[in-house]
């Protein structure tokens, strides 16, 4: 649907890979024993666009990271929006299909309208997106992990957190402004990594009783105001090759596999992906 080249990811597709480091919080083991949270290490990062070739959308962001060192290992993948299209695999598939292009090149926006109407959920994110549009740089951007992953720390305790990683700094109070070319938010990616200007805080926000931690197109009640933890702070230091595999089912004991339906499909879909990328 996205009019990819041959070996091109499945979804965000275009992005920059880039290295740093992580340092954790002092807090970060009341959350998590996982040693990819609690103890400093490289990271290996990247910041993506999704969106189709043909309208050069770049109004969904994603950024991945891989913390932890040998066998500790914990794959973090995020975008710049707190839910999700979908609730159910069957859902995502209609989505897609409803927007595959006709023979002139445009999708059918009646039946897009009428999938849409008899599926609201699936409005969340473009609504979220409409009402908060993305500021300039890629390095300003906040990022959700949108699932509920089960935490549990040292002392054998388990609850749901979600990721919330937000940038560090003045950077933070940039006028908020679209960009919609790929290439020029890479070069300002570039840019700000040459002046060692990008700082992100790795949040865990913290979950309630009774939380909808099943349906990945709800964000919580009062997300905003929620507890957060941070869980330490990655800087992005440099380039790196742009030949890093991603994969949300790299995680190191201490941080489980969300519950819901999507989540376990991604589990499988990442792998699959990636061998036929290879
Ligand atoms: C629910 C929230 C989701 C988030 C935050 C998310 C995030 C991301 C990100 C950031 C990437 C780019 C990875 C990279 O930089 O290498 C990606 C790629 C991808 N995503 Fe997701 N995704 C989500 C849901 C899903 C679902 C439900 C599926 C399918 C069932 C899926 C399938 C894929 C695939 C196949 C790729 C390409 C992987 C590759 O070839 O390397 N994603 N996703």
């Amino acid at each position: 649907m996205a009019g990819l080249p041959p070996k091109a990811r499945a979804s965000f597709a275009r992005g920059r890979c880039v290295r740093g480091t992580y340092a954790p919080s002092d807090r970060a083991k009341e959350i998590t024993k996982s040693c990819s949270f609690t103890k400093p290490s490289r990271v290996l990062a990247r910041f993506s666009v999704e969106g189709s070739l043909r309208t050069n959308d770049t109004l969904l962001r994603g950024f991945s990271f891989r913390l932890g060192s040998d066998g500790q290992r914990s794959e973090i993948l995020t975008q710049s929006a707190p839910v999700h299209f979908a609730r159910t695999l069957e859902q995502m598939l209609a989505f897609i299909r409803a927007r595959i292009p006709g023979p002139d090149g445009q999708p059918d926006l009646a039946k897009i309208e009428a999938f849409s109407a008899a599926n609201p959920e699936t409005l969340h994110q473009a609504s979220y997106i409409a009402a908060h549009p993305p500021p300039a740089s890629l390095a300003c951007t906040t990022y959700w992990g949108v699932h509920a992953f089960p935490a549990t720390n040292s002392k054998g305790e388990t609850r749901f957190i979600k990721f919330k990683v937000t940038p560090v700094g003045e950077q933070t109070t940039e006028v908020k402004l679209r960009i919609k070319s790929a290439e020029l938010l890479h070069d300002d990616l570039e840019s700000r990594i040459a002046a060692r200007d990008i700082r992100f805080s790795v949040m865990a926000l913290l979950d309630h009783p009774g939380d909808p931690v099943m349906d990945v197109t709800m964000r919580w009640p009062d997300e905003n105001g929620r507890e957060a933890v941070r869980l330490g702070t990655i800087v992005i230091t440099g380039v790196a090759a742009n030949d890093t595999f991603f994969n949300p089912a790299t995680l190191a004991e201490g941080i489980s596999y969300p519950p819901d339906e999507m989540f376990a499909a991604r589990r499988a879909a990442y792998a699959i992906s990636q061998a036929r990328r290879r």
